[in-house]
């Protein structure tokens, strides 16, 4: 079925000794919509700019259909890239903006150079106008466009000399909410309707999941986990990946066999196996997989510490314990109500312990004592009263 097209084999990048990317090995497949997803500074271009030709890696290798392409200029990758700035020509129209990069005579290998002729130059730009709905557009100036249709003349400009694979930096990112929900459904109607690989780089969970056939999950300059969007957010490999996509509760747990966990001291029937016996593990639990009931029912007791309201349901801050989770529901708890809860096992997702245990998963930031201790004023006055000690 799919073929892998790209492969980065222990990529690694450094800049100034810091390692930005860290022996990266990943393949993407012909025809797929993959997403590079993490927060800023993860090292999400500079692995764009490392597919596109942009940089060579300090070490590791680039391949295309199998060959090694580490030295091939980006012009000669059959790959095209949409920056977040477009950068479109302002003082020519939609058409000449998508022509510009088929009226540059091609460069054979022998030197001698070719230029497409005019009637296809003309047949290709209003076919790629037609892919991007920009039909009726072409002697449109570029001011006059909106944010969405600017950034589909960028798409179709990058398209229009039929690379294999299109690279998208936060194609996305200048747009506003409403626009980059219709692109979302845009861009992937693009890709499935010509056929080729799209990665697609964002910072943005939702987006991630909603248009991608496979997402990526980078931390730190390492990928921490490749999977379907259901994977990613269902089987979460770790506490990193559970706390970037989406809401979670994160809880030290014990396994203490097979579909049976412990939580507060308290087992609970799960869905996992497979861990040692009394395992430590990290227990993910979503905020929309747990029920509220009668503080007679519950599985835990906890008293509801905030409540704010979302439109669909309210986030209820529930604390269990001294724990703070965060719960969805469509049930009104006030503040300071006594409330139990109940998870089914499907609710519960169990994960080995990593370098991220215990670093996320607490929503106690909602708690005014947590707003207290970050006063800053408070500590600005503490610090000077410790400075005056010192002396
Ligand atoms: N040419 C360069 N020289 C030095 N450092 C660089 C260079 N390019 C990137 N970096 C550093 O590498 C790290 C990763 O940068 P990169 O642009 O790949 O992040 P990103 O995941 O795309 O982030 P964002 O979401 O903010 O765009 C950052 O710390 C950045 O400062
Ligand atoms: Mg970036």
């Amino acid at each position: 079925m799919s073929k892998e097209l790209i492969r980065l084999k222990n990529v690694t990048q450094k800049f100034d000794g810091e390692t930005v990317l860290d022996n990266v090995n990943i393949y993407f497949n012909d025809s797929e919509f993959l997403t590079l997803l993490g927060p800023s500074g993860c090292g999400k271009t500079t692995m764009l700019r490392i597919i596109g030709g942009f940089q060579t890696p300090t070490s590791g290798d680039v391949c295309f259909d199998g060959v090694r392409i580490n030295d091939l200029p980006p012009y000669k990758r059959k790959i095209n890239t949409v920056f977040q700035k477009y950068a479109l020509f302002p003082h020519l129209n939609v058409y000449d903006n998508v022509a510009f990069g088929l009226r540059i005579p091609k460069e054979a290998e022998d030197g001698t150079k070719t230029k497409l002729p005019k009637d296809e130059i003309d047949r290709r730009v209003r076919e790629m106008l037609d892919v991007v709905s920009l039909k009726g557009f072409e002697h449109r100036s570029i001011a006059s466009l909106s944010g969405g249709q600017q950034q589909r003349v960028a798409i179709a400009r990058a398209l229009v000399n039929r690379p294999r694979v299109l690279l998208l930096d936060e194609p996305l990112g200048a747009l506003d909410m409403r626009l980059r929900k219709d692109m979302q459904q845009e861009l992937k109607r693009i890709q499935q309707r010509l056929g080729i690989t799209f990665i697609n780089v964002t910072h943005d969970q939702e987006e991630a999941l909603a248009m991608s056939d496979t997402v990526v999950v980078i931390n730190e300059g390492v990928i921490q986990q490749i999977g379907t969007p259901e994977d990613i957010y269902n089987e979460p490999k770790n506490a990193f990946v559970a706390d970037f996509i989406g809401e979670s509760n994160i809880v030290d747990g014990i396994m203490r066999e097979d579909r049976v966990v412990e939580i507060f001291n308290r087992r609970f029937a799960c869905l996992d196996g497979g861990f040692e016996k009394d395992e430590p593990v990290d227990v993910v639990i979503r905020p929309e997989d747990v029920d509220i009931v009668s503080e007679a029912e519950g599985q835990l007791r906890g008293v509801v510490t905030s409540v704010t309201f979302k439109g669909v349901h309210y986030d209820t801050i529930v604390d269990f314990y001294g724990f703070k989770w965060l719960i969805q529901t469509t049930d009104y708890c006030p503040v300071d109500s006594h409330i139990g809860i109940r998870i089914d096992p499907d609710g519960f997702h169990v994960m080995k312990k990593s370098k991220y245990s215990g670093m996320f998963g607490d929503y106690s930031s909602y708690s005014e004592e947590y707003d207290e201790i970050n006063d800053p004023s408070r500590s600005a006055a503490e610090e000077a009263e410790g400075a005056e000690d010192e002396e």
